[in-house]
């Protein structure tokens, strides 16, 4: 495992596999500790390569079977077979592959909500870790700009940029134009966070959620009020931040940065 005074901007593949070792590590010890573990992973494009070491290196490396895995975000009206939707690409890259124990999702066959977002909150354990990426606005889940850090898990109506992002077919974001999510309030009260992001174009919102005053403007800057949070990103992504202290620190021993803004460095 990269050591905690290590910064962890590495390139992608070397990141994906310390990622995979470091999501393994988390929920052992969680299964260890308690015999079950609460995993919520974004379902973006980030973290696919990490996922996959996860199966191809870590799927008899912990019992799965201990792992409950609960949706961050969905579109509204998408079934969860449907291939756009996240509980498809979830149930495809994790749920299934790995044997994970239990799945819990947002919409049922018929594209609606099983139970209220507020519902659905109320009935999940504690969140041990949840993996995010980083939308280009700064979002984390779908909790979009203006988002506050208390906001309860809810129902939202996704940004242009987070549906240009995601959907290349005009139809499609149509038609997924409005989504559920967890709240920030209960994705910042996880025991742990990691976030990902690779590419120049995660740069800025990767600069305004490690360098700027923690705002509802950038909902990933949220993350640092946790204490309790890992970044790890290519340098593409890191171009407008550096690593000003890195040591262990945090109730969780884990390593704690700090950013300055403007040190692009080629
Ligand atoms: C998406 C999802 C998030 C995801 C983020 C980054 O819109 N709502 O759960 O983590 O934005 O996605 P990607 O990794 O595909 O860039």
């Amino acid at each position: 495992m990269i050591p905690p005074e290590q910064p962890w901007v590495l390139a992608r593949e070397a990141l994906s596999r310390a990622a995979a070792r470091w999501i393994v590590d988390t929920l052992s010890d969680r299964l260890e500790a308690a015999g079950h573990a609460c995993l919520v992973p974004s379902a973006g494009r980030t973290p696919l390569a990490t996922y996959a070491v996860l199966r191809d290196r870590y799927r008899n490396a912990i019992d799965w079977r201990c792992v409950h895995l609960v949706q961050m975000d969905e579109y509204m009206g998408l079934a969860p077979d449907d291939p756009r939707s996240f509980a498809d690409y979830l149930r495809r890259h994790l749920v299934e592959p790995l044997g994970i124990g239990a799945f819990t999702h947002f919409n049922g066959a018929d594209g609606r909500l099983l139970r209220s977002p507020a519902a659905y909150e109320r009935g999940l354990p504690p969140i041990d870790l949840v993996v995010h990426g980083i939308g280009r606005n700064g979002h984390i889940g779908f909790n979009e700009p203006g988002a506050v850090f208390t906001s309860p898990t809810r129902a939202v109506r996704l940004s242009p940029s987070t549906l240009g992002a995601n959907f290349a077919v005009d139809a499609d974001r149509q038609a997924c134009a409005m989504g559920v999510t967890l709240g920030l309030r209960c994705l910042l009260a996880a025991r742990q966070s990691l976030l990902l992001a690779w590419g120049v174009e995660k740069a800025d919102a990767l600069r305004r959620a490690l360098c700027d005053t923690p705002s509802s403007r950038c909902p990933a800057s949220g993350l640092r009020l946790t204490g309790r949070l890992i970044v790890m990103a290519d340098p593409d992504a890191a171009r407008l931040c550096i690593p000003v202290v890195a040591g262990s620190a945090g109730n969780s021993g884990t390593p704690k940065w700090e950013y300055h803004a403007g040190a692009h460095i080629d």
